[in-house]
């Protein structure tokens, strides 16, 4: 059975950063995100008997090697076990921005598989299941895409990863006027992946005790802010708590500083407007990039004054999106 789907990426406003077990993917800490609604990745999965392997196209390029690769066939493997099938599958994947430039193109694309791929295997999850699914294809942030709006990634406590899910807690209407500005400086693929980050930083990091001692209080306000509507909570614990992540990244063995020039020219801005009146906070995941949350009443005028920035290679002005959805629009 052919099936597509459609899943948005997302931005940690409380971040996950460290896994309590690497197999299952559960993290070390609960994290928060809101999904973009203007960056998508939309995949079909076609389970067929006259295939004879596995076949990956990835923005038109079929994928012969590699960790995407390995990752999208092992999570085909757990969904084929679940499903007592062998069948062999072809994937197409499209990415409506650039992939693996550190705007989380793996959480839209394996929570897009997960949901397409069990689909297509006759499997017929709900939400949490699917959440589940998401998370073990490799990505972790894949377990949020899948639920979209406000999401809650619970950290779960049980050994077997059965608690540790997404939720939503406020779906994007809740709040209309909230905005995301992605700023694009850097198109390169990065030197490090989360997965190794991570890894790297809760083997050396000699801050990470830091992070785990403070992260409850992130998710409360962040939790507090998103109910009331509050950006100034949200978006001044979202600043602080990105800046603690990047701090644990910079202190890492041997050390992972994602920044260019360009995204503290961004940085310095922010603050700068904000000093003037103009209220917005920055994130940034662990790439280049960064984001600028505001509210709808200050996005144009912020995202014409980031355009104007030096470093600034192209800007996508956000909402806040769904969940992921199935579509008839098969890529093949
Ligand atoms: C900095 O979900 O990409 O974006 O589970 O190892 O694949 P793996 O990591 P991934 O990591 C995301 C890290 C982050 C913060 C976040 O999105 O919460």
């Amino acid at each position: 059975m052919k099936v597509t789907a459609i899943a948005n990426s997302n931005i940690a406003l409380v971040k996950y950063w460290g896994k309590r077990d690497e197999k299952l993917i559960l993290p070390n800490n609960s994290n928060i995100s809101v999904a973009y609604d203007k960056l998508n990745t939309i995949t079909t999965v076609d389970f067929n008997p006259d295939y004879s392997k596995d076949v990956f196209i990835l923005d038109g390029n079929e994928i012969t090697e590699g960790s995407v690769l390995k990752k999208t066939i092992e999570h085909l493997n757990i969904i084929r076990q679940r499903a007592n099938i062998q069948t062999k599958a072809k994937i197409a994947s499209k990415n409506n921005f650039p992939t693996a430039a550190g705007l989380a193109s793996s959480a839209s694309g394996f929570s897009a598989l997960a949901f397409a791929g069990s689909k297509a295997a006759g499997l017929n999850l709900d939400q949490k299941e699917l959440s589940i699914l998401s998370r073990l294809s490799g990505s972790g942030s894949a377990s949020r895409s899948l639920i979209g709006g406000f999401a809650e990634w619970m950290k779960g406590e049980k050994a077997d990863g059965s608690d540790s899910y997404a939720v939503q807690i406020a779906k994007p209407e809740h709040w209309p006027e909230f905005r995301i500005i992605v700023a694009i400086v850097s198109e390169t693929k990065k030197k490090v992946s989360s997965t190794d980050g991570m890894n790297l930083t809760m083997k050396t990091c000699p801050l990470y005790q830091g992070w785990l001692d403070t992260i409850e209080q992130d998710l409360k306000n962040v939790r507090k802010g998103i109910a009331e509507k509050n950006l100034t909570l949200v978006g001044s614990t979202a600043e602080s708590n990105c800046l603690k992540m990047h701090a644990l990244m910079i202190t890492t063995q041997p050390s992972l500083i994602y920044w260019t020039p360009a995204t503290l020219e961004i940085i310095h801005a922010v603050l700068d407007w904000r000093e003037k009146g103009l209220e917005s906070y920055f994130t940034i995941d662990a790439g280049p990039q960064v984001k600028i949350l505001c509210l709808e009443k200050d996005a144009q005028e912020i995202n014409d004054k980031l355009r104007l920035l030096q470093g600034i290679k192209k800007t996508i002005l956000c909402g806040v999106g769904g969940e992921a959805k199935l579509s008839k629009n098969h890529l093949f």
